[in-house]
């Protein structure tokens, strides 16, 4: 955001959550957006309901109570393609997909939009705009392999959500916060990691 921007004009961050494990990185994208002031549309599928309230504290409509509380919040229906990110006349400053399952991952990379967030994702794609996804599924099959393949060469960045051993992470909240921060640079949101999840130089 340059200075004579109001966050109310900057252009949102679309994050879709989709059903793959991982919903705890989702929820920090979001807070991490918010805190930042950083206008955010959010888009889950119904397996990511089902998967966040299976590894989170709270329900999806809860963290979206919490969350359309701030000014700069908003979220669509999984199956409302009315909304206006389903076109690519909308200005956004990109999307990400975390977690992303394999299922959403082979339906992008095949052009298969049944719901807002792939139409969304394939809008990103089409309208050359940023596309991060953070895929989750181990071990990966040449069909997974391929997809991501085919994502990739058509420009979207895939970050898988590695713990950066070389940091020696302390637990998993480290390991979700650099895995955000990362997708945020990737987004090109963000310059830099911050300073505690930058490789430093070392005694040789
Ligand atoms: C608890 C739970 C964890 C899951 N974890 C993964 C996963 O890590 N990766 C994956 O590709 N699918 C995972 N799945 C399966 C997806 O949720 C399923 O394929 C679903 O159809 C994905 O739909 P979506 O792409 O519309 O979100 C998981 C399902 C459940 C219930």
């Amino acid at each position: 955001m340059t200075n004579q921007e109001s966050p109310e004009s900057t252009p949102p961050v679309i994050v879709g959550v989709t059903g793959a494990s991982g919903a705890v990185i989702a929820r920090e994208l979001i807070d991490t957006l918010l805190r930042r002031e950083h206008p955010v549309i959010a888009i889950a599928s119904n397996a990511a309901r089902l998967v966040w309230q299976e590894e989170l504290d709270e329900t999806y409509n809860q963290a979206l109570a919490r969350w359309v509380e701030h000014p700069l919040f908003r979220q669509y229906a999984i199956g409302d393609l009315f909304a206006s990110v389903a076109s690519g006349t909308t200005a956004t400053a990109g999307m990400i997909i975390a977690p992303a399952s394999m299922n959403s991952v082979a339906s992008l990379a095949h052009g298969l939009t049944p719901n807002l967030l792939l139409r969304a994702a394939d809008v990103t794609l089409k309208e050359r705009r940023r596309l991060v996804l953070v895929p989750r599924e181990t071990p990966l099959h040449a069909v997974h392999l391929e997809n991501m393949l085919t994502l990739a060469r058509l420009g979207a960045t895939i970050l898988p959500p590695e713990p950066p051993f070389y940091l020696k992470p302390l637990d998993i909240d480290g390991l979700v916060r650099f895995v955000a921060e990362r997708a945020l640079v990737a987004l090109g949101l963000s310059d830099n990691l911050p300073d505690d999840l930058q490789y430093q130089d070392r005694q040789r």
